[in-house]
């Protein structure tokens, strides 16, 4: 496999924004890309204060910084993609809407180009068949925020290649991250895992065991988690949590995956965590006006 030069990071959202910003940070060049100009418009905000705070920290020279920034450009034209070695896919987690996609990628992209999504739950063999490269779409789930977490949990799909499960491990490497590989089953490992207690933390809150509160400090001074499970939904995603719930439940046939009605309301309520500014938790700022 060639060197990886360009990347392509499709989504430009907590994780495709976080998977770009390391990318760069490596000297990469990458093409971040999204349908929506206004999370381009955050995501290049939110990668610049990042960096600049790297910087001011200590952890990046100041020459560093301004050369990832340099390595990073931003689109909304897929068409750009056709130079890309390697794509990472960060979009919504939607099955019929990463499908679309990769054909697209598929047809748009150089035939040695590895098609890579950063799921956390759909099946990558299905993802794979939408393309005519079975043998190069591989998963490479990076945990949130990719700059801090050092886990990418690499997923096989049932044609993906060794070529391609060594290019991506290798790359992950190159971004300073430790590998895991999980086989193509819903859920991989961490969200298998991780999503059904998440579940639970909503049926406790649901049932009305206790508050919000007392089930996430019961979790972090109880089993020495460094959040709660409540608040790391919010921080996840309520909308994240659900689809991959859905994914569990479906693709495991079991009741016990079934999404709690509460995850379910708050999502219908457009409460989505801290992206929306309202979750499990209000992280809303009070009005001066409102304050006594
Ligand atoms: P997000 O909602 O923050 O961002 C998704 C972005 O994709 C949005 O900016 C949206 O405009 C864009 N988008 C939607 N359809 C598109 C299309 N067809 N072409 C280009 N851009 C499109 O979502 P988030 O949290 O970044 O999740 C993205 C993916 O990463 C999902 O598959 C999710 O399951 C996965 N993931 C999420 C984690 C989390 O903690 N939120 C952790 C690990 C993986």
């Amino acid at each position: 496999m060639a060197e990886i030069k360009i990347i392509g990071v499709l989504g430009s959202g907590q994780m495709g924004s976080g998977i770009a910003q390391i990318a760069a940070m490596h000297g990469i060049d990458v093409y971040l890309l999204d349908t929506d100009p206004q999370a381009l418009s955050r995501a290049t905000d939110s990668i610049s204060a990042s960096i600049r705070r790297l910087v001011s920290r200590g952890h990046l020279s100041q020459a560093a910084g301004t050369d990832a920034m340099r390595h990073l450009r931003c689109t909304s034209n897929l068409e750009e993609l056709h130079q890309a070695d390697f794509v990472i896919e960060a979009i919504v987690e939607s099955e019929d809407v990463k499908k679309t996609l990769f054909l697209q990628l598929d047809k748009i992209t150089k035939s040695s180009a590895i098609l890579a999504s950063n799921t956390s739950s759909i099946s990558i063999t299905r993802l794979a068949s939408s393309t005519r490269r079975p043998h190069q779409v591989i998963g490479m789930h990076f945990m949130n925020p990719p700059p801090i977490m050092k886990l990418v949990e690499i997923v096989k799909g049932a044609d993906t290649s060794d070529e391609t499960f060594a290019a991506t491990k290798a790359l992950a490497e190159r971004l300073g991250k430790t590998v895991i590989t999980s086989q193509d089953y819903s859920g991989f490992i961490v969200n298998r895992i991780l999503m059904p207690m998440i579940n639970e933390a909503f049926f406790t809150l649901y049932t009305g065991v206790a508050t919000k509160e007392d089930i996430d400090k019961g979790m972090k001074l109880g089993t020495n988690h460094p959040m709660g499970p409540l608040e790391l939904a919010d921080f996840i995603g309520l909308d994240v949590c659900l689809s991959i719930m859905k994914v569990l439940h479906a693709g495991l046939g079991d009741n016990k995956y079934a999404p709690c009605p509460l995850l379910v309301q708050y999502v219908d309520a457009g409460r989505l965590g801290r992206k929306r500014g309202i979750g499990i938790y209000d992280y809303r700022k009070v009005p001066k006006s409102a304050k006594l």
